[in-house]
């Protein structure tokens, strides 16, 4: 892709002010994957702004984990200064700095609509600053356990949509590494026995996890491939919609996963509705008659 297929519909002025643009107008490496990035997950994005626009115009989007809120720029600029107005745009981050940057930017760009807030994904769940009404929770490579502080953030504000790009998560991978003498004796343990595989197959384990755990709530879920990624393993995409009819197989899987893996430690962390809890014997029990 040409630079100049790269930045059509962008304000050069705004990529200039979020430093992808160079002032002299060129873009070096990193920034054209960023903004291949950003540009290719609008594209995404798009139909799910149409979609709250036409039923609620004064919608709210919160991007945790913002960083330097590219997307949060990137969405107001595409899309939101047009075509919803009343819409706005709170980005989460832990770093004042970044804060700080952002509110400073969209100061300068006169934009308006835009909220920073120093706060981490899972003190987010509990703030009063953020209003109680969410439609769309973004997480781009919200460093670790920020992306499932984001899906609890999004399934207690019953937002419409979540678009998670998960960054990596040490959690469950720390977990089955605790965990390899016991399942030494299972085949399947070939999956992870190698520290690097542990790794890879605690990332997916952990998406897959994700997947469930929205399905269980009641979201559909798509999950696929983020281009611009080439130099990144991080580029898995899940996209999720949410329908309002809780899952119960999704919630019972979740949980013999869970059960199979001896991973029970991470059942608050993955939690499904209370009307789908099951004890370890319940979940096989309905497995077996499914
Ligand atoms: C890899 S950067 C991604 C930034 C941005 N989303 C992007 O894709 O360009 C991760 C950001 O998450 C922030 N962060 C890390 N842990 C967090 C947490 N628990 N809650 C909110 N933000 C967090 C970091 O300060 C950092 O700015």
């Amino acid at each position: 892709m040409t630079k100049d297929d790269l930045i059509q519909g962008h304000s050069i002025e705004l990529l200039k002010a979020l430093h992808i643009l160079t002032r002299d107008g060129k873009i070096n490496q990193d920034s054209r994957r960023k903004l291949k990035q950003v540009t290719h997950l609008f594209r995404f994005i798009e139909p799910m702004l149409q979609d709250l626009a036409t039923h609620h115009p004064d919608f709210h989007v919160v991007d945790m984990g913002a960083g330097k809120s590219y997307l949060g720029f990137i969405l107001m600029d595409q899309f939101l200064r047009h075509q919803a107005p009343l819409a706005q745009v709170i980005g989460i981050d832990t770093r004042q700095d970044l804060i700080d940057r952002s509110e400073s930017l969209a100061r300068d760009m006169q934009v308006k609509g835009m909220q920073f807030l120093n706060l981490s994904a899972a003190e987010a769940l509990v703030s009063d600053k953020l209003p109680a009404q969410v439609d769309m929770v973004c997480a781009l490579h919200a460093c670790n356990t920020a992306t499932d502080d984001a899906i609890r953030f999004g399934l207690a504000r019953q937002a419409q949509y979540m678009v998670l790009v998960p960054c990596c998560q040490a959690e469950v991978a720390a977990s089955l590494r605790q965990l390899k003498s016991r399942h030494k004796q299972d085949p399947l343990s070939e999956l992870w026995r190698h520290p690097l595989h542990t790794r890879e197959f605690g990332s997916q384990l952990t998406n897959a996890l994700r997947c469930l755990q929205l399905e269980a709530h009641g979201y559909q879920v798509t999950v696929t491939e983020l281009v611009g990624w080439e130099h990144s393993m991080k580029n898995e995409l899940i996209l999720a919609t949410r329908k309002g009819s809780p899952q119960r197989r999704a919630a019972l899987r979740l949980q013999e996963i869970l059960d199979r893996l001896g991973l029970d430690g991470l059942r608050e962390r993955f939690y499904v509705p209370a009307q789908f809890m099951q004890t370890q014997h319940e979940a096989s029990q309905a497995e077996v008659t499914s």
